[in-house]
């Protein structure tokens, strides 16, 4: 079966097992892509003809009127006749070419008790540009990836680095907190995704991370800090509690240097000492901010971009203007999960 895309003279094949996407990007065609998991709505396109069905149900990130509008989100997507699609192709991840690199673990420190900080040398001969938010994907034996934000802005190229949460059974993460991995040798492949910093862009930031999700909102706030570019930004953290704020003092300090920067903390299980904010974060947003006017930025968990995503355009956010980054497992691992639900159940 053939895919054409409607707005230019692009086309390619598709395997019934194949979704739309991973038979774009095998062609070298570079569709908008995030999550993979059919939560962030990064690949979302218009399907001008043909059908497709979705092998799991509808996806979480299409919303009831999405699919009245005829959209499809092309990760999940599976091609059951020769499709036209309306969705914009683009050359590269912003202006860098996405390319497959040897890298070598550097240094590896613990931030707190199930996240590690990273850091990857890449080969001196090689460029290695990217924007601040974008991420790499790791890659295992058989092509199978893993994705992680960059936590460093462009500007500091010496290391990559990446916040790596411990995944208990993760066929990669796990072994990095039981094993000493420096100097380990990775094959990575980046850089990838679209959720950037829009340098053109004056609006005020709201930047909402969970867990690790703060890893690529960190790029983004020292990108702005450190180049000195005038755009006022608010950071909602949430984590579930003391323990797992590993980045606390240093974001009070970014915070303490700068009049643009506000930083909020929130713990969904916090100690009886805490006098900051309780609960999930994406409700301390909603309870401190009117969003109309914010340009909003927000990664982690599924489950967390779900209820930003579901929540904020109700309470006056922008769709146009929310940018999101779905932290899920590779789709490898999702496709053994529900083998083995559905041998379970
Ligand atoms: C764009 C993007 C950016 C990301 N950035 C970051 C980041 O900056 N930091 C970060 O920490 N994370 C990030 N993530 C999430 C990260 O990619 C995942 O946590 C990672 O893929 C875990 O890899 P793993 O090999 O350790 O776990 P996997 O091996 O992928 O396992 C995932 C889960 O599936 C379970 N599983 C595997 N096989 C089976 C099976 N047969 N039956 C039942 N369960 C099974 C495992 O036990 C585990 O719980 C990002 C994700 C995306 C999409
Ligand atoms: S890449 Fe398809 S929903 Fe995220």
């Amino acid at each position: 079966m053939r895919v054409s895309l409607s707005n230019s003279d692009r086309s390619f094949s598709v395997a019934p097992r194949q979704s739309v996407l991973e038979a774009a990007l095998d062609a070298g065609i570079n569709l908008p892509h995030s999550c993979k998991g059919g939560n962030c709505g990064a690949c979302r396109g218009r399907l001008i003809s043909g059908e497709v069905h979705y092998a799991n149900g509808r996806p979480l990130g299409l919303a009831d009127s999405e699919v009245r509008e005829g959209f499809i989100l092309l990760c999940q997507a599976h091609a059951r006749s020769d499709l036209s699609v309306e969705i914009v192709e683009i050359s590269s991840a912003g202006n860098a070419a996405s390319k497959r690199l040897p890298s070598r673990i550097e240094r590896l420190e613990p931030l707190a008790h199930d996240v590690l900080q990273l850091f990857l040398r890449l080969p001196a001969a090689e460029s290695f540009d990217f924007q601040p938010g974008q991420y790499i994907d790791i890659i295992l034996p058989a092509g199978r990836r893993r994705s992680f934000s960059i936590a460093s802005p462009p500007h500091d190229s010496r290391f990559l680095e990446l916040h790596v949460r411990r995944v208990p059974g993760g066929e990669f993460t796990e072994p990095l907190f039981s094993a000493d991995a420096r100097s380990a040798l990775l094959t990575i492949e980046g850089p990838l995704g679209h959720f950037v910093y829009r340098s053109d862009s004056t609006a005020p930031m709201l930047l909402v991370g969970g867990g690790t999700g703060l890893a690529p909102l960190k790029s983004i706030l020292r990108h702005v800090l450190e180049n000195a570019l005038n755009r006022e930004m608010i950071l909602y953290w949430g984590v579930r509690s003391e323990e797992d704020l590993y980045a606390h003092a240093e974001l009070v300090d970014l915070a303490g240097r700068s009049m643009n920067f506000r930083y909020e903390p929130v713990l969904s299980e916090p100690g009886a000492g805490w006098t900051g904010a309780r609960g999930w974060v994406h409700d301390a947003v909603l309870r401190d901010i009117p969003l109309e006017a914010f340009e909003i930025y927000a990664s982690g968990p599924p489950a967390m971009i779900a209820a930003v995503r579901e929540t904020f355009p109700r309470h006056g956010a922008d769709p146009g203007r929310m940018l999101f980054d779905s932290f899920d497992y590779a789709p490898d691992s999702l496709a053994r999960q529900r083998k083995t639900a559905a041998n379970e159940s």
